[in-house]
């Protein structure tokens, strides 16, 4: 009988940060893997090793952290990227290679300029050395979509029998439509029987990229590459929540089956990333939208009340997304109830420092807001996660009155113990903070991007901040999280957020630098 599950290849860390600006730092990766090897993924790619230094950081960081997902990195099929992929995935409990080369007429001359039995040779020789490193290596045809069906025949035979046990074919552009990627599919699993898993890593630019992925799936794929939220380059990639829900609401379809993810994680790993990479996902989009579950029409509202099912095809709770925002706790609650809702809103591996530290933010937060909401704590201890890193901290905010005279602020910040005060003036509030902290810490920050959004409903939420700046010109833009009640003081977190990011992420390039000078 044919094994009908479907292997979850998540490439969030990988295709999803080629997003423009969801660039993240390691330890925010490490949070997102972790929350993934929670959803149950099968495999997690982690990165690009040979791309920085940081990418080959945060790969080894995640190999030694993570233990029931498979560490994948990518690599060019050049020997340099294969030899970091292998080094960097070396510690990890279960690991992978994922090698490719372009295998398009249009590619093959344009961008490479290799001929056919070139790139076939290519292939063989990087699949022939990533054995060196690791049992398992998985081969995708770059372009895979726009390939001739005869090539993509013969180069796969040529690095089955070098050693590769999973055949990826990405529709790289987003061009195919659902038929025609069933028909590559049909025949690619008749061509390698059953020495390979075919794969697919299907790109949204014509929005068919699920669509095209479940019409895979019933051809014969078993592996399917995916990214939360559908990140990903240009208009992303398939995602994971809405193939993995169409499999599991559509049995119908897709009787027997099956994939290994806990679906109560998809909501909590979805604003996770969303959190993290300051890229919500569209009001309306699929499973993880604010408005999937919404019902707006009074007919609709209507229907729901008397029976769920006649407006919707899911429960709420299969995604982990709980209905009820409960007021939780208030002045009186002690550190034990604390601890407990905390748990019970599914972080369970904070330790006994984080708990203190979240437990003292959400006394402060007593003191301004009246009730305290689930979402109010998630955020404290996401925030908390997110700042761990505090180089520089932020003590005190003081603004001017800017109706009538010229916007100021003043600000004192901590750094390495010292405390330092300095004041400036800017077009606006915002940009007399930004402003004041450049003078104070010797960074030139340039923001690219700022996002403020309210945690709850009513004048008392919490607002969060996400900017994404770069610093002194150099390197990509950060992101930086901010939150309070106060917008202002969230700014500014966020702002010192990004720098912290920022700097984190030189000192790990610096020793890394410094290491491979030893
Ligand atoms: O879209 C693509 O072709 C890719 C490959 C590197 C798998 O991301
Ligand atoms: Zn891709």
């Amino acid at each position: 009988m044919k094994n009908n599950n479907i292997i979850i290849f998540d490439t969030t860390l990988r295709d999803g940060e080629q997003s423009p600006g969801a660039s993240m730092n390691t330890a925010e990766k490490i949070q997102i893997a972790q929350q993934l090897e929670k959803l149950n993924v099968d495999v997690i790619e982690a990165g690009f090793a040979a791309a920085s230094p940081g990418d080959f950081d945060a790969i080894s960081q995640i190999a030694s952290t993570i233990e029931k997902s498979k560490i994948c990195s990518l690599a060019r099929a050049v020997d340099r990227d294969i030899k970091a992929a292998g080094e960097a995935i070396a510690k990890a409990k279960m690991n992978r290679i994922h090698t490719f080369i372009a295998t398009s007429p249009i590619h093959m001359q344009y961008k490479l300029k290799m001929t056919p039995d070139q790139v076939i040779k290519r292939a063989v020789d990087a699949i022939t050395y990533a054995k060196t490193f690791v049992d398992d290596v998985e081969f995708s045809l770059e372009d895979a979509g726009r390939s001739e069906i005869s090539f993509m025949k013969e180069i796969t035979s040529a690095v089955i029998e070098a050693g590769a046990s999973t055949i990826n074919l990405p529709d790289t552009v987003g061009y195919r439509l659902p038929n025609e990627i069933a028909d590559m599919v049909n025949q690619m699993v008749k061509h390698v029987d059953d020495k390979a898993i075919i794969s697919l890593h299907n790109h949204n630019d014509l929005g068919l990229a699920v669509a095209n992925t479940l019409a895979g799936i019933t051809a014969g794929a078993r592996q399917v590459e995916c990214t939360i939220n559908g990140l990903g380059e240009r208009a992303g990639n398939a995602a994971l929540e809405e193939i993995v829900m169409a499999l599991k609401v559509r049995q119908d379809q897709f009787e027997g089956y099956t994939t290994n993810i806990k679906t109560t994680e998809i909501v909590r790993a979805s604003k996770l990333v969303a959190n993290i990479t300051g890229i919500e996902p569209q009001p309306n989009k699929a499973i993880v939208g604010k408005n999937a579950f919404s019902h707006e029409s009074g007919i609709h509202q209507d229907g729901v009340l008397k029976h769920q099912e006649t407006y919707e095809i899911m429960k709420p709770s299969d995604i982990g997304l709980e209905k009820n925002n409960t007021i939780v706790l208030g002045k009186l609650s002690g550190s034990a109830a604390f601890n407990d809702k905390v748990k019970s809103l599914g972080f369970d591996n904070l330790s006994d420092d984080e708990l203190k530290k979240a437990f003292n933010r959400f006394k402060l937060l007593c003191d301004k807001k009246k009730d305290i909401l689930d979402d109010d704590i998630r955020m404290i201890i996401a925030d908390e996660k997110l700042n761990d890193n505090k180089l520089y901290e932020l003590i005190s905010l003081q603004v001017s009155d800017c109706s009538n005279g010229v916007p100021s602020s003043a600000i004192c910040i901590k750094f390495d113990g010292v405390e330092t005060t300095d004041a400036a003036i800017g077009d606006g509030t915002m940009d007399a903070i930004f402003k004041t902290i450049d003078r104070i810490t010797g960074y030139n920050g340039q923001l690219n991007d700022y996002k403020v959004s309210a945690v709850s409903e009513g004048q008392d939420a919490l607002a969060k901040v996400t900017c994404k700046v770069t610093f002194n010109n150099d390197g990509p833009s950060m992101i930086g999280h901010g939150l309070n009640i106060d917008t202002i003081l969230a700014s500014a977190r966020a702002y010192i957020g990004a720098l912290n990011s920022y700097l984190s992420m030189q000192h790990t390039l610096d020793h890394k630098k410094t290491l491979h000078q030893v």
